[in-house]
């Protein structure tokens, strides 16, 4: 595949892009790569469609960002042979969950790059996932509000974003051996910049997560309240906003460090099952 074939085309002003012209299931041309590549940075979402590929193959292409995590706690829910795979399965009997808004993994000292879903089963109506930019929900800031971010750090905590499920997740990950305490003993909460400046790009991102985040550092209680709802509320800013309506073998990849997501569940009963990979930030970067 070369730059003759490969189309770039912006699907909002704030966020996210369609990539065809690309067929993941072949080796990339490092020409096709670096067009990819700037097109993840210009636009924090790509979209490839139509991409009937396998597992080993959408590794092979997860693996051009970086390396895959393998999440010991996922371990039930990965496709056997594929650690790094995990399959996010819901129908009748496995009911979605009420998604937030959030950003991968904020409990961890260095949460991932990014993510990548490919759709395999899709509900015929409803399951949309949506982006925000949080570049543009920094940049949307007044002069004063910036700054005061800028001086702010929040606390992550991954057992938060469990809340009542810990306790499922618990009894599920015993089953196959696993010690969920002694795994989040690893992920004690972390403090994270309200405002982060991406690696590649030097743009200013907010932050913030609410399934994760417990307070903000430094603080009253009814101060980091109040700063901690104007914030989710600003994220939800239609402008900021793309809404991906999935075909079957979409390949969506997302920047973590710039965007937020939120799955929409209105799709229960029906069947979706999408293959989900994470993108280590490391020092490929
Ligand atoms: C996720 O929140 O990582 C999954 C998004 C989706 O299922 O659309």
């Amino acid at each position: 595949m070369t730059n003759e074939t490969l189309r770039i085309e912006p699907l909002s002003p704030a966020l996210g892009a369609r990539i065809s012209g690309v067929d993941l299931s072949r080796e990339l041309e490092e020409e096709g790569w670096k067009a990819i590549e700037k097109a993840f940075h210009d636009h924090s979402v790509l979209i490839f469609p139509a991409q009937e590929i396998t597992v080993a193959q959408m590794k092979r292409f997860c693996q051009r960002f970086g390396e895959l995590l393998v999440h010991e706690h996922l371990l039930p829910f990965t496709l056997e042979g594929h650690p790094e795979c995990m399959r996010l399965h819901n129908d009748a009997q496995r009911p979605p969950g009420l998604n937030t808004w959030h950003t991968d993994n904020s409990g961890w000292a260095r949460p991932p790059l990014g993510t990548v879903l490919h759709s395999r089963i899709l509900p015929e109506l409803g399951g949309d996932t949506l982006f925000s930019s949080m570049y543009q929900a920094y940049e949307a800031l007044s002069p004063p509000m910036r700054e005061l971010f800028e001086r702010l750090g929040a606390v992550h905590d991954t057992r938060k974003a469990f809340g009542p499920d810990y306790a499922s997740l618990q009894r599920s990950l015993s089953k196959n051996g696993i010690d969920a305490d002694k795994h989040f003993a690893h992920h004690e909460p972390v403090e994270h910049p309200l405002v982060k400046t991406h690696p590649v790009t030097g743009r200013k991102a907010l932050y913030v997560s609410a399934p994760y985040v417990t307070h903000i550092r430094g603080l009253s209680k009814a101060e980091s309240q109040a700063l901690l709802d104007f914030l989710y509320r600003h994220i939800e800013t239609s402008e900021f906003i793309y809404r991906h309506r999935w075909s079957k073998n979409d390949l969506v990849i997302w920047d973590n460090r710039c965007t937020q997501h939120l799955a929409v569940a209105d799709y229960y009963p029906r069947e979706r099952l999408m293959y989900r990979m994470n993108i280590a930030d490391g020092a490929r970067n």
